[in-house]
């Protein structure tokens, strides 16, 4: 069906009063049924039938409206709709509200192009799943799909046809308070769950109903903000953000996702929404990635902040010209036609942003029935099922890292008579849904105290919330020495209230917040067996509980599943198998900490005084990267290279033999690392280079083969062109980034055979 008719059909079914659904629905489909061709022709004919101020509106995206019961149609908003002067909205949802204002788009506006509705479906839409960090620390690709496939379906049932999801952006800053949002620290995990998010969102047809048009954010090194102060500037090197900040945004644009956003922050003094570089060289040139690209809320309109733009004109062509398509929030591209018609702004550069708009739009299948997505009866069939809950509940299991378990005091006994629950985030429902809970529900989530309950409806449950997360009030302690007393264990639930993580929440600080750690001590003046179960958005500093606390369960937010999940592990029903996809420090005086760094000329020695470290704390983390505790014990043999010597164009077999020699079931995830020893450059003390999650039996053994291909052991040489450099490496292999198993090799050069 070509543009015309499109419109043709719009109007004649609104004239009769038909169902717009239907009528369309009785003509062909051009997503469907037509080829590249065809699109472009029908993107084509639309392009030619815009006035400036038209195509200017396909660039703008505008602010849903909120009442009390939710999303509605914004009053105001709805002459621009009529005007053509929208051509996507923000956090707008639910089948009604979506189909009215996509009826106004399409039956009242002059062209009837339908609208996108984009929201923030970040780790689940109404059914919540653990927030992005702990999913990550499932090291589960498989996982991270199943609950973006999840989200996916229950948005698009709500009418969203664009979640700003996943983030990608690599960190080494727990004070950063996004870190919450990302897959941790390391660029090839941060790749793997990129990768592995955008095809659960994206599924592998756009035009199926169920399917999301997913978002790379924030492009790029949003992470590496100074001070861990969000929005604040990055100073990077060239390297760093090809070696760290880059890998995950590639690996999500070779998964084709169908848009990127920029990024608040500036590298080395550019913003990224006035970057060229970013948009043009890197993305759309060397990736050769030809999706859309929308800025990050009012992104546009602070270049005038960041210093670089003087007017809102000059900001908004600079954003254009960068490459930059959609204006989320700024309202400066609907301003733009002045700068068109001025010959400032060349209309070419404009028309190939609108073409990107329209192709998702047609990719959709929204010319052809723009409420496809609007559906009543879907929404309704798709929210919050028991299956959704299970799946929920699953990932879960596996997002939670056990940090300490001495003298197996976890699991706990399913005997106990009785167990006392305490703690400021035992009870908070609102803290497991996370941040960015989309449209989550506090009244859906089965809290820690509620989940122990129903697992354990035997057992006397003694609960005490203690104190507040983080106020300094220590009138409840008594309470909750009592009910310590009064019980045969103690679940202490520690740690940082859901809105200390996310957007605009960064720390100084990674203590524990409030009394919290005062608390702990009050409880463990008791003698009672202890376990900690940590919610908490970030990496924390956490010696004191290292110390004392005989077992630590990270549980971070786990979303609506949260309670079951957690009894789940406490009473052994699953073992544990997370691993941590950041490292904790011991102090916040320690950050930047991470594990893949360079050896310096002094690596760090306990004998030598004058070598990298500090005089008044360890230079080692408190657990490192990739660390995580099983109710199992795993142990590691026979680490076998196919070869001592490869060529640099051949590719390596690493084989070891992974043993479950513990008395129960468990799944290790087992990681592989390199060592390059001698580049043109300083390389890293270790790089992950693959993983594998292996359940096993009791004194069960597996051996795993894992190939290392060329581009496993490239590394950008002086000029920053990927390079097998010549020279001696190390393979690691274990159950976190400080194993010792190792084997070496030497890549020989090509002219040395
Ligand atoms: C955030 C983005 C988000 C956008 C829309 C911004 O403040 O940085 O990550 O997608 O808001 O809600």
């Amino acid at each position: 069906m070509n543009q015309t008719l499109f419109r043709m059909t719009m109007a004649f079914a609104a004239s009769v009063g038909l169902s717009i659904t239907g009528a369309a629905q009785a003509n062909s489909n051009p997503s469907t049924s037509a080829g590249d061709t065809e699109k472009a022709a029908f993107i084509d004919n639309l392009i030619s039938e815009m006035n400036l101020e038209e195509k200017f509106g396909q660039l703008t995206q505008a602010p849903g409206a909120w009442n009390d019961t939710g999303p509605a149609v914004p009053e105001t908003g709805s002459d621009d709709i009529r005007d053509g002067k929208i051509g996507s909205f923000l956090s707008v949802y639910g089948a009604e509200v979506t189909h009215e204002m996509q009826r106004i788009a399409v039956e009242e506006s002059r062209l009837g192009i339908p609208l996108l509705f984009a929201h923030d479906v970040i780790h689940g839409f109404r059914t919540i799943f653990p927030v992005p960090l702990a999913e990550s620390a499932s090291w589960d690709p498989e996982a991270a799909e199943k609950s973006s496939r999840v989200a996916a379906i229950e948005a698009t049932a709500h009418g969203v046809h664009w979640t700003y999801a996943p983030m990608v952006d690599v960190t080494r800053e727990p004070r950063w308070g996004r870190v919450v949002e990302g897959a941790g620290e390391d660029p090839y995990l941060g790749s793997v769950m990129a990768a592995a998010r955008v095809r659960g969102f994206q599924g592998d047809d756009m035009t199926a109903t169920d399917t999301i048009l997913a978002c790379a954010k924030h492009f790029a090194a949003y992470g590496g903000a100074e001070g861990g102060r969000d929005y604040n500037t990055v100073d990077i090197s060239e390297r760093t953000l090809r070696e760290v900040y880059l890998p995950p945004f590639k690996a999500a644009a070779a998964a084709g996702v169908a848009t990127f956003m920029a990024a608040f922050n500036d590298i080395n003094g550019v913003p990224s929404h006035a970057n060229p570089f970013l948009y043009r060289e890197v993305l759309r040139g060397e990736w050769d990635w030809d999706g859309l690209v929308v800025s990050d809320y009012t992104g546009i309109w602070e270049l005038m902040d960041h210093g670089v733009a003087a007017t809102r004109e000059d900001a908004g062509v600079m954003a254009l010209e960068a490459g930059v398509d959609v204006d989320m929030l700024s309202k400066i591209y609907e301003e733009l036609p002045a700068a068109v018609r001025s010959g400032r702004l060349d209309e070419t550069v404009v028309d190939a942003a609108v073409r990107r708009v329209l192709e998702l739009k047609y990719d959709l299948g929204l010319f052809d029935d723009p409420y496809r997505y609007s559906d009543v009866e879907r929404e309704k069939a798709n929210t919050l099922t028991p299956e959704f809950r299970q799946t929920a509940r699953e990932v879960a299991h596996e997002s939670m890292v056990l940090l300490k378990n001495d003298r197996k005091t976890l699991p706990l006994s399913k005997d106990l008579q009785s167990l006392a629950i305490i703690g400021p985030l035992a009870d908070d429902p609102h803290s497991c849904l996370g941040n960015w809970a989309a449209a989550g529900r506090p009244e859906d989530a089965i809290t820690v105290l509620e989940g122990i309950r129903e697992a354990m409806p035997e057992t006397e449950i003694h609960y005490a919330q203690g104190c507040h997360v983080s106020d300094h009030d220590t009138s409840g302690f008594e309470q909750a020495v009592e009910a310590a007393r009064a019980a045969d264990a103690v679940v202490l639930v520690l740690g940082e209230h859901r809105d200390m993580s996310a957007e605009a929440k960064s720390r100084s600080s990674l203590n524990l917040p409030g009394v919290q750690r005062e608390l702990a001590e009050a409880v463990l003046g008791t003698g009672k067996p202890i376990v900690v179960v940590l919610m908490n958005g970030r990496p924390l500093s956490i010696p004191w509980l290292d110390e004392n606390i005989p077992a630590i369960l990270e549980a971070w937010f786990l979303g609506v599943e949260t309670g079951p999940a957690v009894a789940d592990v406490l009473f052994g029903d699953v073992n544990p198998s997370g691993k941590l996809p950041i490292t904790f420090p011991r102090n916040v005086g320690q950050v930047p900490i991470y594990y893949n760094h360079r050896n310096t000329g002094r690596p760090a020695d306990p004998d030598d005084m004058y070598t990298s470290k500090y005089i008044d704390a360890p230079w080692t983390p408190l657990y490192p990267f990739g660390y995580g505790l099983s109710y199992t014990e795993f142990s590691y043999s026979g680490l076998q290279l196919s070869s001592e010597v490869i060529g640099p164009d051949d590719s390596l077999e690493v084989q070891v033999e992974l043993t479950n020699a513990g008395e129960r079931p468990g799944t290790e995830v087992v990681q592989l690392y390199i060592q390059d020893l001698v580049g043109s450059t300083a390389r890293p003390v270790r790089e992950l280079r693959r993983f594998e999650r292996v359940p096993l039996e009791p004194g069960e053994s597996k051996v795993l083969t894992f190939t290392l291909q060329p581009e496993d052991l490239a590394c950008l040489d002086r000029n920053l062109q990927p390079t097998v450099e010549p020279g001696d490496f190390k393979v690691y292999v274990g159950g976190s980034s400080v194993a010792t198993l190792s084997a070496p090799f030497t890549v020989q050069s090509a002219n040395n055979p």
